[in-house]
């Protein structure tokens, strides 16, 4: 922690709820004067955000900018534990808008901004930037590029999401699938600005053309705030449940305890406060290690190609290399249907992505096996369904005949994501096995992946539009 140096100040004393309410007035004009005080009645800022869609009145304005409260991960729980949650999801709720501002007007939680390492990882410069709303100019960037499918709480619910497989990401949990970093650790800011350039390939990411440097850093600052803001908010949910012992009445936090006369309730809004603070730090450092953890790729062996592209591929096979790299196929094609690396169990003999397909991402998981349903028993999961939570659809082993690798296509890229396997999906990192399978095989795996490509592309991947880029249906 660096807890250590961070004094007590006094604490900007910013109402969420009323804050809300005005920006709401300015908005709906003369028309709806009253608002604010019918605003302020209501009991939380979670209820605000399902009354206010209701109360119409500005029909001429465009949707307020909200983040959603997870409902899911609340209701999660409640299922398994039998607890109430709607209060915590309340509170939780409140801390992360204190701690972080709204869509229209961004902040990072003290904290952060009075530690110098912290502070580094996002630029409220950038934020700004990011965020706001279409049109308002030198911002809006996430609405005018991302929102559509990952929503304004960056929850992976946008309009267009239902539409998807897999779902675009929602950064709230934090986990990142294609990094050059190890398992179980963050993307580094390279990587996603990477993702944000090109697209990624095989999904309905597509890269977007016109966005200066400036624009793509702006965009990796607010994933990270998104991510940040999202998965301080699950772990004040799972902190309420797994170690608080929460039961039915239990506060989160009280807001109405801040300046409380009453010492016992100012002191546990305070010691809420300041463990909400070091959960914002955990994540943050996790953000901080990344560059850290990043995976020295080796060099592939000098006895064999190991092509970047089909192209390459194509073009090895037609000269002199041809008799070493098809020997690296067939000994990858051994290793792939083999018992040890195993990897036909989930992309199939033939590498068609049709051996075991019918699991689920993690993001899935855990609000279905996780708490004891089966993804398939709809009727056991509307609850969960009707706050939020996208049907569940499987994560298919990928088809190796399409050649479209969403992490990369290069060699090096492969290399990553058969070693470190791909986080938050069914996809595992290898195990190896002294004289069995060892590191250098897994050139060979990707030899044999490649050679399983049936046709070239038609375009480079940064180009390939929606509608000609292969469905993973
Ligand atoms: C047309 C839909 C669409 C749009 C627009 C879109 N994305 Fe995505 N995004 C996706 C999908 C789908 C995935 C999941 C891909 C996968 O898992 O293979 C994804 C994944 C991601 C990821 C996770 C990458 C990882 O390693 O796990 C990030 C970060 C991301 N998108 C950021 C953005 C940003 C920033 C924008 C706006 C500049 C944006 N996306 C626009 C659909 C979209
Ligand atoms: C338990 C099932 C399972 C096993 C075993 C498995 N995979 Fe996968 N693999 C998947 C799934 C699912 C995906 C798609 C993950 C995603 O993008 O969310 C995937 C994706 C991939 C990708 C695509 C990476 C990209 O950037 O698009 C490669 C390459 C790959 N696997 C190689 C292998 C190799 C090589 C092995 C054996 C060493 C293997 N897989 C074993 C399930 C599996």
């Amino acid at each position: 922690m660096t807890l250590l140096n961070y004094t007590k100040t006094n604490r900007p004393r910013r109402n969420a709820r009323e804050s809300t309410s005005l920006n709401r007035s300015n908005r709906c004009g003369k028309s709806s004067r009253s608002l604010p005080a019918v605003l302020t009645k209501l009991a939380t800022v979670g209820s605000l955000l399902f009354v206010l869609p209701m109360l119409g009145g500005c029909s001429k304005e465009p949707a307020p900018l909200e983040f959603e409260p997870n409902l899911v991960h609340a209701m999660k729980y409640q299922i398994k534990e039998g607890i109430p949650m709607d209060q915590a999801s309340d509170d939780a709720f409140w801390l992360v808008t204190e701690m972080f501002g709204t869509p229209e007007d961004p902040k990072l939680p003290e904290i952060v901004t009075e530690d110098e390492d912290l502070a580094s990882l996002v630029s409220i410069e950038n934020l700004r930037r990011a965020s706001g709303r279409v049109g308002e100019e030198g911002r809006g960037l996430y609405q005018t590029h991302c929102v559509t499918c990952h929503g304004t709480t960056g929850n992976g619910r946008g309009e267009l999401s239902a539409t998807m497989s897999p779902y675009p990401r929602d950064y709230r949990k934090g986990v990142f699938k294609f990094k050059s970093t190890e398992r179980g650790e963050k993307p580094t800011r390279e990587d996603l600005a990477g993702l944000i350039k090109n697209g990624i390939n095989g999904s309905r990411m597509v890269a977007i053309p016109n966005l200066t440097d400036e624009d793509v850093e702006a965009l990796v600052d607010y994933v990270i705030y998104l991510s940040w803001r999202g998965e301080l908010e699950r772990m004040l949910i799972d902190d309420a449940v797994y170690e608080l012992d929460f039961e039915e009445g239990d506060r989160i936090i009280n807001p109405a305890d801040r300046n409380s006369a009453d010492e016992e309730a100012k002191e546990a809004f305070e010691d809420s406060w300041e463990l909400a603070e070091d959960f914002a730090v955990e994540i943050g450092e996790a953000w901080l290690e990344a560059p850290d953890a990043i995976v020295e790729v080796p060099d592939p062996p000098a006895d064999f190609v190991v092509p970047d592209s089909y192209e390459e591929f194509v073009a090895a096979m037609a000269d002199e290399r041809a008799e070493t790299l098809t020997a690296s196929v067939e000994r990858g094609r051994e290793l792939f249907k083999g018992k040890i690396a195993a990897c036909s169990k989930c992309h199939g003999e033939t590498g068609r992505g049709d051996g075991q397909n019918t699991d689920y991402d993690d993001w899935t998981k855990e609000w279905t096996l996780g708490i004891g349903i089966k993804p398939e028993n709809r009727d056991e999961l509307i609850k969960l369904l009707a706050r939020g939570a996208l049907p569940p659809v499987n994560a298919k082993p990928r088809n190796f005949a399409l050649g479209a690798f969403h992490g990369g296509a290069r060699a090096k890229d492969l290399f990553m994501r058969i070693t470190q396997g791909i986080e938050g999906s069914p996809m595992p990192a290898v195990t190896f096995v002294e004289g069995e399978f060892e590191e250098e095989d897994v050139w060979h795996l990707i030899n044999f992946i490649r050679s399983l490509q049936e046709a070239p592309e038609e375009e480079s991947p940064t180009d390939a539009a929606p509608a000609q880029t292969p469905q993973q249906t």
